[in-house]
C-alpha cells in the first residue's frame, strides 16, 4: 500500500506508512535516520519487552546513538511530572535540536513522548511508531499531544506534526483483547462519519481481528484522518467531525472515574445513543442506529446507557473544554457515511445525553 502523504501548511509534509513487518526493516528508514545523532526512544512497560530491542538495534545500525526511556504503562504516565523525569533524561542525554524523538507505543507513550518532543528546547523532531489500534488509526496522526492534569485530560498540550508515522499493524497481534476492541470502535467511528464502504466492510468481517484486511482498514483511516487535519489542522470546523460519540463519551469516562468503562468503550455507547435521540428527532435516517448497534455487538463493544443522574452529567458536561460560549457542536448522523455538525446550546444538549 502506498504511503498516505501528509501536507499541512508551511510546506509541512511528512508520510504515514502502514505495512505489515514494517518494525522489521527500518532500514528503509535509514534516510531519516542518518540525519539524527542521537535518537531517544520512549516507549512503556509493556512494549519494552516486546518490541523495543528490535527497534532500538535497527536504529543504531542506521548510526545513530540510541537512548531507551521505558515509562510504566497506563494513562498515569501521562502527566506533566513525567514530562519533568522525560526532560530531566534529556538534558542527561545532551540531546540537542539535532536529535530525534522515537514514541514506540500507544497512545499514551506517543502524546507524551510528542509533548515532550514538541517543548524541550522549543521543539525535537519526533517519529510515531504507534502500537495499539487505537493509536495506529487515531492518536499518532493528526498532531495533538499532551498531557493530563488532575482537573481533566490533555489539558496541556500543543499541536505538533512528527516527522514520520510508522505503523506495523502486525504488532496488534500482542494487543489485549479489550485494548483491540477499543481501537475498533475508533475504526467504526471512522465507517460512520465518513465512508459507508468501510463500515459495511467491518459489518459483514467476523468481528474478529484474524479477518486478515486489519492493515487496509488502518490504511483507510489514517487516509480519512489525514483528509479531515488537513482540511482543518486546528479543529476549527470540519475536524469536529471526528468527535463522533465522543460527547457523551467523555461524559461516560468522568462519571465513572475512568475506571468503569475504556474510551473507545464509552464512545460505542456515544455514537450508539446520540444517533438513538437523532433518530428521534428526524435528523437520522430511520435504521441508523440499529446498524450500529449491530456492529458493536459484532465487535464485543457495549451500546448500551447506564442510569445517569442529570446533575452530576451536567457537572461534567458543562465543564467540557469544547464549549465556547454557551453553545457547543454535536456531530450527528444523517446516514452511515455522512456527518452533519450540530451547534446547540446547554438544554438543548441535555436532551441527547439523557
Ligand atoms: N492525540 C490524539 O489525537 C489522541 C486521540 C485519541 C486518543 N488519545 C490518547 O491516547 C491514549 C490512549 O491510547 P491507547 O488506547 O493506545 O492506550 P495505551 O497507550 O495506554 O495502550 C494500551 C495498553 O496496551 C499496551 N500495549 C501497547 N501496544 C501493545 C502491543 N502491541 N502489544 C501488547 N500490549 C500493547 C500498553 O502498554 C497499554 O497497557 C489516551 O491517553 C488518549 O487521551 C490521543
Ligand atoms: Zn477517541
Amino acid at each position: 500500500m502506498d504511503g498516505i502523504k501528509v501536507e499541512l501548511h508551511r510546506d509541512y509534509r511528512y508520510t504515514i506508512d502502514v505495512k505489515n513487518g514494517v518494525l522489521e526493516e527500518l532500514d528503509k528508514y535509514n534516510h531519516t535516520f542518518f540525519r539524527y545523532e542521537k535518537a531517544v526512544i520512549i516507549t512503556d512497560a509493556n512494549v519494552a519487552p516486546l518490541y523495543l530491542r528490535n527497534v532500538s538495534k535497527q536504529i543504531s545500525q542506521a548510526g545513530c546513538k540510541v537512548h531507551e526511556i521505558v515509562i510504566p504503562a497506563g494513562e498515569s504516565s501521562k502527566s506533566l511530572a513525567k514530562a519533568e523525569e522525560i526532560y530531566h533524561h534529556f538534558s542527561e542525554y545532551n540531546v540537542t535540536r539535532s536529535d530525534l524523538v522515537v514514541a514506540l507505543g500507544g497512545g499514551v507513550v506517543g502524546d507524551l513522548a510528542g509533548f515532550c518532543a514538541s517543548t524541550y528546547l522549543r521543539g525535537v523532531d519526533f517519529i510515531q511508531v504507534p502500537t495499539t489500534l487505537l493509536a495506529q488509526v487515531d492518536s499518532s496522526v493528526g498532531g495533538k499531544v499532551g498531557v493530563n492534569l488532575s482537573k481533566g485530560k490533555n489539558l496541556v498540550g500543543s499541536f505538533y506534526q512528527p516527522q514520520a508515522v510508522i505503523v506495523d499493524p502486525s504488532v496488534i497481534k500482542t494487543l489485549p483483547k479489550r485494548n483491540f476492541n477499543e481501537g475498533m470502535a475508533e475504526v467504526i467511528k471512522y465507517g460512520c462519519i465518513f465512508d459507508e464502504d468501510l463500515f459495511s466492510r467491518i459489518y459483514h468481517d467476523d468481528g474478529s481481528r484474524a479477518a486478515g484486511n486489519l492493515d487496509e482498514i488502518i490504511h483507510r483511516c489514517c487516509s480519512i484522518k489525514k483528509e479531515v487535519t488537513e482540511k482543518d489542522e486546528r479543529e476549527g470546523g470540519l475536524r469536529k467531525i471526528l468527535n463522533f460519540g465522543h460527547t457523551l463519551g467523555h461524559v461516560l469516562e468522568a462519571y465513572f472515574n475512568y475506571q468503569k468503562y475504556s474510551h473507545g468503550e464509552a464512545v460505542a455507547i456515544g455514537m450508539y445513543h446520540i444517533t438513538v435521540k437523532s433518530e428521534k428527532k428526524g435528523i437520522s435516517q430511520i435504521g441508523t442506529a440499529e446498524k450500529i448497534k449491530n456492529i458493536l455487538i459484532k465487535n464485543d463493544l457495549p451500546y448500551t446507557m447506564p442510569y445517569l443522574e442529570q446533575d452530576k452529567v451536567e457537572e461534567i458536561l458543562f465543564r467540557d473544554k469544547k464549549f465556547s460560549g454557551d453553545k457547543i457542536t454535536l456531530v450527528l448522523l444523517k446516514e452511515i457515511g455522512e456527518a452533519v455538525l450540530v451547534k446547540m446550546d446547554k438544554n438543548q444538549l441535555i436532551e441527547f445525553i439523557i
